[in-house]
């Protein structure tokens, strides 16, 4: 079987699998200390996802009035509906300051305020003085092109230090020992068709979200949780995957993003009577609550009648009051988009817009310092050796059951550094990685060559667009008890047909087909965990509105689900705590409380 492919080997300290912010920054974090890094990527650098964040960065940088970071570490635990742990939240936060002076001196074009220092917006849920001080001005922000402008910094910072790229490679499987540790993984070169086995200490998954098992999002088509299901296929626990961020404000139809720094700059919705109805939902916040909050209030008011356009079936975002002006030098990139995907002009005319899937808070749980953690012989704390994570397809989890805008960015470039860090004293410099078995190279080939030889009945493309469906009636906004069965349900027929897809294509060389089947192979191990996730959870917490159980259970629901998949799609659940302690005494336990805006 082996004879049908050429197959290469490499040995490194450090592999890194994905090159959006969070990989970028891990991979010349490594390498800045001296590291032999190699970074696998199936986009170019600066087409990862990151490049369409456009709001900003969150850091307490206080340029546009007094902040602190013990001020964002609150509103960040709020904002996670206290699902999120604190230790991991106050280290972010903390580290937000350092994290974003260092990517100006990397050369990232803030947009400047008057006094030239780096520009803040408001963003949701962000506040001063916990809670009580009104909004706080702390999303550092390149006009609405803050993810663009990271990422192409960040590519240009790796290039600088010398770190190596596999560019349009497809990682397909982690390489384990028996007593599994990671100690690489497998990738297709998809302009040669040749296999690579690489062989490293450390190998960090870096490869983003898996919003594209629904069939609307703001996600890349690249977004398809491929770490997720490498780290299932392990047989290793995904963390919190029912819980799904809806961004307020995807366009109607195609579901792209109008960043949340346009409700920032003034911006508001409106319902089909011309109400700004968010008063009412989220009197103290209004438009900029959290997202959950607002993602749900804009399906109540469609709901009952009240929204926009024919079918009433979406709301008004309003930015025509702020002017041309300040619409070209602040939200230059939406007044496109709004104008090539809805053909408005912004500067005229409300922008439609509906709640869209945006963010996945679940993922491959890690400590702050971007080890992958396990529940094993009741350590809920177990390190997987050789296996780090960071970026959306961790759950660190600072985010906990809703994240709020602009911590994403900051998540990336945080994790990103303190992987290295970690990198820095667990790498054994000078000395070879353990060796792959064989047995676990040939699994990964058995894999590769079964999916590239499939010639079932089912196209990818059908299989997908079922889970695509059944995804997005059944793990919507809101949930009921009935809805999430027949969604479980329908996923149980779907997730099998993946043994009966057929792959039209034999070739090797850039074959799309063969890398979206792959993909597929991803979703739906993604999907199956999420909806079977979303199921079992009995109480309504941040991203997981549940109509059946409308109130948050701390008494019995404030913990992490783990979830693992068998190779014939069953589902076993168990939990993890969720982390009651900061790490630090420069900033308090905020202690559960009911969450309003
Ligand atoms: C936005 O600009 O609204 C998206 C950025 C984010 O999700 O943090």
């Amino acid at each position: 079987m082996t004879a049908e492919y050429k197959i290469n080997r490499h040995t490194y300290d450090v592999l890194v699998i994905g090159a959006g912010g969070a990989g970028l920054r891990a991979t010349f974090g490594m390498a800045l200390e001296g590291l032999k890094t190699a970074c696998v990527t199936k986009v170019f650098p600066t087409r990862s996802h990151t490049v369409a964040a456009q709001g900003g960065v969150a850091a307490a940088l206080a340029n546009m009035g007094e902040d602190k970071w013990q001020w964002h570490f609150y509103d960040t635990v709020k904002g996670s509906d206290w699902l999120g742990d604190q230790d991991a939240i106050a280290y972010m936060c903390r580290e937000a300051i350092p994290a974003v002076i260092e990517l100006e001196h990397y050369g990232v074009p803030f947009s400047r305020n008057e006094k030239g220092q780096i520009y803040q917006r408001p963003f949701g849920g962000m506040t001063k003085n916990f809670g009580e001080g009104g909004p706080a001005q702390r999303t550092c922000a390149a006009a609405d092109r803050t993810g663009h402008a990271m990422l192409h910094t960040l590519y240009q910072q790796a290039l600088r230090h010398n770190a190596q790229f596999f560019i349009e490679y497809f990682a397909t499987d982690l390489l384990m020992t028996d007593d599994g540790r990671c100690v690489g993984a497998l990738a297709l070169d998809l302009q040669t068709g040749e296999l690579h086995i690489f062989n490293a200490q450390i190998t960090v998954l870096a490869t983003g979200g898996y919003g594209r098992a629904w069939f609307s999002c703001t996600s890349a088509h690249t977004c398809t949780g491929d770490g997720d299901g490498m780290v299932l296929r392990a047989g290793l626990a995904l963390q919190d995957m029912e819980f799904t961020q809806f961004h307020p404000t995807g366009i109607y139809g195609s579901g792209c993003l109008m960043t949340e720094g346009c409700r920032g700059e003034g911006g508001y919705l409106t319902n089909s009577e011309g109400e700004r109805f968010m008063e009412r939902y989220a009197p103290s916040a209004k438009d900029l609550a959290s997202r959950d909050v607002v993602s749900r209030s804009m399906t109540m008011e469609i709901r009952e009648g009240r929204g926009v356009g024919k079918n009433k079936d979406h709301i008004h975002l309003h930015l025509e009051h702020l002017g041309a002006d300040t619409i070209q030098e602040k939200l230059p990139g939406i007044a496109e988009t709004a104008k090539i995907f809805a053909g408005v002009d912004v500067t005229k005319e409300p922008a439609p817009v509906l709640p869209t899937v945006h963010y996945n808070m679940g993922g491959i749980p890690t400590n702050y310092h971007g080890e992958v953690v396990q529940l094993k012989d009741g350590n809920p704390d177990y390190v997987v050796p050789g296996l780090m994570a960071i970026g959306e397809a961790a759950c660190v989890s600072v985010h906990g059951a809703n994240r709020l805008g602009s911590n994403s960015l900051l998540d990336l470039v945080v994790f990103g550094r303190a992987a290295a860090l970690r990198a820095r004293e667990v790498v054994k410099r000078d000395s070879k990685p353990e060796a792959i078995p064989e047995a676990a190279i040939e699994k990964a080939l058995n894999r590769f060559n079964k999916v590239h030889h499939a010639r079932g009945t089912t196209s990818t493309a059908e299989i997908r667009l079922a889970m695509q469906k059944t995804m997005q009636t059944h793990a919507a906004v809101y949930r009921t008890s009935e809805s999430l069965v027949e969604g479980v349900n329908k996923m149980k027929e779907i997730y099998p047909q993946f043994e009966n897809v057929k792959i039209a294509d034999e070739s090797l060389q850039w074959n799309s087909d063969l890398t979206e089947t792959f993909e597929l192979a991803n979703l739906l191990a993604c999907a199956q965990v999420s909806i079977t996730a979303a199921e079992n959870r009995h109480e309504s917490r941040g991203g997981h509105a549940h109509e059946n159980y409308p109130d948050r259970d701390d008494a019995n629901w404030m913990k992490h689900t783990l979830t693992w998949l068998s190779d014939d799609g069953k589902v076993t659940i168990d939990y993890r705590p969720v982390h009651s302690f900061t790490g630090t005494d420069e900033v308090e336990y905020v202690k559960p409380k009911k969450r309003v805006y």
